[in-house]
């Protein structure tokens, strides 16, 4: 009976302790201690409480969906001061730690490498001493690694060579020194990623490792011993060096001129394959001509004419850029957009329709596919496939019924991305589209973007470009280097994609009047309103999905792109990196279910 007794009230202080015990999840625990070691001057973090169930709602913490355990930390520009606790290590399924921008002072915590899943590090722009840990090397998953602006000190890790799947890297102003390691990952990353270091040698930033007499010098590497792999030394004389850099010019010279060789090669190609593309030329009127493209069109030229020219007014749906855009069905309901070129072209009507057979031959998801031109005695018409939910400035501005929510304006933003660098990595010769704007952005049926009207700018001329683009509204989006020499390069869309990032966010045009009344445009609101931390003003009302994980992401990649600097932005297949790893990994499976229910 006694014994019976004993039991019971051991049984009941078990379960009165469990009940205590799980009031708060362990993580939850542990970011109370990190909290403990933080400097919250400004209070941003008051909403970590130990009497709630779960961290995951609480100011900047994403959890996993189905275990409630910490994927992510995203605290930048919170003004916190004090170190990162060494607890932060018993988060073992943190993958994304974003405390840039801050006042933390004290070392990395090598505890930290026990976040094995951890795929982003961002620790840029506070006051971290020390030096950078080894053990960082353990870290496999780590894509992105942004140490910038610190007081670290010591050599680089070679170990960091052993992350194969880091993209990027930034060790720049730090007071780091020594030999920069010529091994793994470490090897592909360049200038930018080690500028503005106490005393840095080595290939990647172009300074060999000499000692001050003239004579290479072996420098130590903090924990030499820690290359696991055998790193392929290279030789450290001063003629070795020379001799190799020698034949890495070599190389560089070879593999341009068969760059070019290629480039030249698959342009004659096209230009060749041109004669086999143009299937139907009518010759019952001089004056009329139709040239199909790549994908073909399955009508008669007679059919298709015919058609083209029982267009009237009824059948507009818009005006682009260069001039009207008609709905056409034809008598199977296939429908086609056609646009009316108003603009007079460059050159010869021969070259005009060389140039149009390369935009022709381009092909991509994101991009919207050219099927055929057409000249009807003196009117100029291209004929698209027909984007069935028009354009994004439609949508986000002008559509009452339906709008977009955060992941359907994240999808937008990758395909965008996408369709952007395929035209400035892939094609050859690398299109520069000039006019990237939320009306040249169309969506289809499941939403995904196609970008329009690419490669047009270039081909037709207008006296007053210059002015009518500025009055048709485009002034926003243009980089500030392009309205001052009128030369668009890449960077110059990469400013007007960071641009269509902020009008996503937003879901305020370029050119809103609430920050035009303050002589802002949408980049310096942007800024202020990013530096006052505001990210409820920020971000569209309507977007009850957002979170603050992609906001902040988002955010960071279109401040980066809207960079006054034209050489500061990151190039477009950059932007593609980021967003892939940072908007689409952590959880692909919520982003399609939502993307169901997106409207
Ligand atoms: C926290 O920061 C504030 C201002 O940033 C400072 O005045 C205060 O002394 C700091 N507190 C601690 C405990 O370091
Ligand atoms: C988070 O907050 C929302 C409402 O703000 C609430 O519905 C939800 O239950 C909370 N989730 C957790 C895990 O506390
Ligand atoms: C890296 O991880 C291995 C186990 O995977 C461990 O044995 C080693 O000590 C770690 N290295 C450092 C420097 O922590
Ligand atoms: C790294 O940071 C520095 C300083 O903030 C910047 O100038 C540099 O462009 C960055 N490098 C890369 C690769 O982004």
């Amino acid at each position: 009976m006694g014994l019976l007794v004993l039991l019971l009230s051991a049984l009941a202080g078990a379960t009165l302790l469990s009940t205590f015990t799980l009031a708060l999840t362990e993580d939850g625990k542990t970011l109370l201690e990190i909290k403990g070691a933080l400097n919250d001057s400004r209070s941003f973090l008051r909403n970590w409480k130990a009497s709630d169930d779960n961290p995951c709602n609480w100011t900047g913490i994403s959890c996993h969906p189905h275990d409630q355990r910490v994927s992510s930390i995203n605290l930048p520009y919170m003004q916190l001061g004090g170190i990162i606790s060494p607890s932060i290590g018993k988060l073992s399924r943190l993958q994304r730690l974003a405390l840039h921008q801050n006042s933390l002072h004290g070392s990395i915590p090598t505890e930290l490498t026990y976040c094995t899943e951890l795929k982003a590090l961002y620790l840029r722009a506070n006051y971290l001493q020390g030096i950078i840990p080894p053990e960082i090397g353990n870290l496999s998953h780590l894509t992105i690694l942004d140490l910038s602006s610190n007081s670290l000190k010591g050599s680089i890790p070679p170990s960091i060579g052993r992350l194969t799947h880091l993209r990027f890297l930034n060790l720049s102003t730090n007071f780091l020194s020594g030999e920069i390691p010529n091994f793994g990952m470490l090897v592909t990353f360049g200038k930018k990623s080690f500028i503005g270091n106490l005393d840095l040698c080595g290939h990647q930033i172009q300074k060999p490792c000499l000692s001050s007499l003239g004579f290479p010098a072996e420098l130590p590497h903090a924990e030499a011993n820690e290359a696991p792999v055998p790193t392929k030394r290279v030789p450290h004389y001063l003629n070795g060096v020379l001799i190799g850099a020698m034949s890495a010019m070599g190389l560089v010279l070879m593999l341009l001129l068969v760059f070019l060789w290629v480039c030249l090669l698959s342009r004659k190609e096209r230009v060749a394959k041109k004669y086999t593309e143009v299937k139907k030329q009518v010759g019952r009127d001089p004056g009329i001509k139709l040239i199909t493209f790549q994908g073909d069109l399955p009508y008669s030229s007679s059919e298709i004419i015919e058609k083209l020219e029982s267009l009237d007014e009824e059948d507009v749906v818009g005006s682009g850029g260069f001039g009207t855009v008609y709905k056409m069905v034809m008598n199977d309901y296939s429908t086609f957009a056609v646009k009316r070129i108003d603009r007079s072209c460059e050159g010869s009507d021969k070259i005009f329709e060389r140039e149009l057979e390369i935009l022709g031959s381009i092909k991509h998801i994101n991009l919207v596919n050219l099927r055929g031109y057409c000249r009807l005695t003196n009117v100029k018409l291209l004929i698209y496939d027909y984007v069935a939910l028009g354009s994004l400035d439609h949508f986000l501005h002008e559509n009452e019924q339906e709008h977009l929510n955060w992941n359907a304006r994240l999808r937008t933003a990758l395909g965008s991305a996408r369709g952007l660098a395929y035209l400035h990595h892939d094609c050859c010769p690398r299109i520069v589209h000039r006019d990237i704007k939320s009306s040249n952005i169309l969506l289809d049926e499941d939403l995904e973007p196609h970008v329009s009207d690419f490669g047009l700018s270039e081909l037709l001329v207008d006296e007053d470009a210059h002015v009518t683009t500025v009055v048709a509204g485009t002034f926003g989006y243009l980089a500030p280097e392009y309205l001052q020499s009128g030369q668009a390069t890449e960077k110059s869309d990469v400013y007007s994609y960071g641009v269509l990032l902020l009008e996503l966010v937003t879901g305020k045009r370029p050119n809103d009047p609430s920050f035009v009344k303050k002589g802002l445009n949408i980049v310096g609101w942007m800024n202020t309103l990013v530096r006052e931390r505001r990210l409820e003003d920020i971000v569209d009302k309507r977007c009850t999905d957002a979170d603050v994980g992609t906001v902040e992401v988002v955010l960071d990649i279109a401040s980066r792109c809207t960079n006054a600097n034209p050489d500061a932005r990151p190039s477009m297949s950059e932007v593609l990196q980021i967003l892939e790893e940072e908007v689409m990994s952590p959880c692909p499976s919520e982003f399609s279910e939502s993307h169901s229910d997106r409207l």
